[in-house]
């Protein structure tokens, strides 16, 4: 007898979590190319896999782990496409998004996860929230919990935030970006969007360039993009590169010209002038002269070489108009669509496990 649809789907299922973490990631481009050709669904995958109880860093993420949850949000990702994207696997769980600093994607794609997990999502903004009358962080975290949640999202100004406030409570924190330390979930929407783009991560070259010092995007790929076998390069003025990069592991450039040379992937950063005392570039001229992204140094990368930038880009300063609006090259908004997916899977994930 043959096998119904159903069985057939288990069974590759089955194979693909008994392989090895190089199998799962030559599946994973597979699934993907599936989603993206036939959208096909995969509703039966990774529900098997161990996430950890709270997602604070990407340090420490394995692959296989990695690649799982890659798998989970691409099946969310054709689910986005419908006209009705809502389900309730996580029905009646309670979700706080509790920001303290300014965000539109992240904060805008966490509510729009939980939601179309089900979930009831509150918002909470740290200018109306009594961080402002002199409560304290771990306070307001241990408040919070006592509501009975069952994720907390947090964003704030110090590195650390995240990891402080997960010792106090009761249910898993998400950390959307602390500081210039770790935003975790930004890097596993980059690490999507550059599947989606080119199949595979593994052997890729992968220049990040701007303000490294300061960026937690830079930070949390640095870890993911080199646990996922990509080459990383960091490309930076001196005074924007942190006091021992080495400690990272990527190749240092200073020169757009030596840094982007045959990249795959090139991924833009925001100078993060609120993390930063006093002038850290003699004009905004220069610094778009020397290290802003336009179609001239854009030629020393290969020709299907990616765009990314995290957002909110500053045109002009570390990315031309012309690069970040060109649909052949830039995968900035993908990389918007994939957050929502990839949360929901985060979510998913660490609500359910
Ligand atoms: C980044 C952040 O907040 O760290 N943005 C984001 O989350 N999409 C990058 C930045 O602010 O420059």
């Amino acid at each position: 007898m043959r096998p119904s649809k159903k069985t057939l789907k288990v069974d590759v299922l089955d194979s693909r979590l008994r392989g090895n973490d190089n199998q799962k990631h030559s599946l994973l481009a597979f699934y993907l190319r599936l989603h993206k050709n036939l959208g096909i669904n995969l509703a039966l995958m990774a529900t098997h896999f161990t996430f950890p109880s709270h997602l604070l860093s990407t340090d420490g993420l394995s692959r296989g782990d990695t690649l799982e949850l890659l798998a989970l949000a691409s099946d969310y990702y054709t689910r986005n496409q419908a006209t009705d994207k809502k389900h309730s696997i996580l029905k009646g769980r309670t979700l706080i998004n509790l920001f303290f600093e300014n965000s539109t994607r992240t904060r805008t794609s966490f509510e729009l996860a939980g939601k179309r997990l089900g979930m009831d999502v509150i918002n909470i903004a740290a200018a109306n929230s009594s961080a402002k009358k002199g409560e304290s962080l771990i306070d307001t975290a241990k408040t919070l919990s006592a509501m009975q949640l069952d994720a907390l999202v947090i964003r704030h100004a110090s590195s650390g935030a995240a990891r402080l406030i997960a010792g106090y409570v009761a249910c898993p924190v998400i950390n959307a970006g602390d500081g210039s330390h770790q935003h975790p979930t930004q890097a596993l929407l980059d690490a999507f969007t550059i599947l989606h783009h080119k199949g595979n991560i593994e052997g890729l070259t992968v220049a990040i360039c701007g303000d490294i010092a300061h960026s937690r995007v830079a930070r949390s790929n640095l870890y993911l993009l080199q646990t996922l076998g990509a080459k990383v390069r960091l490309i930076a003025p001196p005074q924007l590169l942190p006091n021992t990069p080495e400690q990272f592991g990527a190749e240092i450039h200073y020169s757009m010209k030596t840094g982007l040379k045959d990249a795959d992937v090139v991924m833009m950063l925001r100078v993060q002038t609120e993390r930063v005392q006093g002038p850290i570039m003699a004009s905004v001229r220069e610094y778009f002269h020397l290290y802003g992204l336009d179609k001239t140094k854009l030629a020393f990368a290969r020709p299907d070489a990616l765009v990314l930038h995290p957002g909110p880009m500053n045109r002009g300063v570390e990315i031309a108009s012309d690069v970040a609006d060109d649909v052949e090259r830039s995968g900035v908004l993908d990389q918007v669509e994939a957050g929502v997916a990839v949360r929901q899977a985060i979510l998913e994930s660490i609500v359910r496990s």
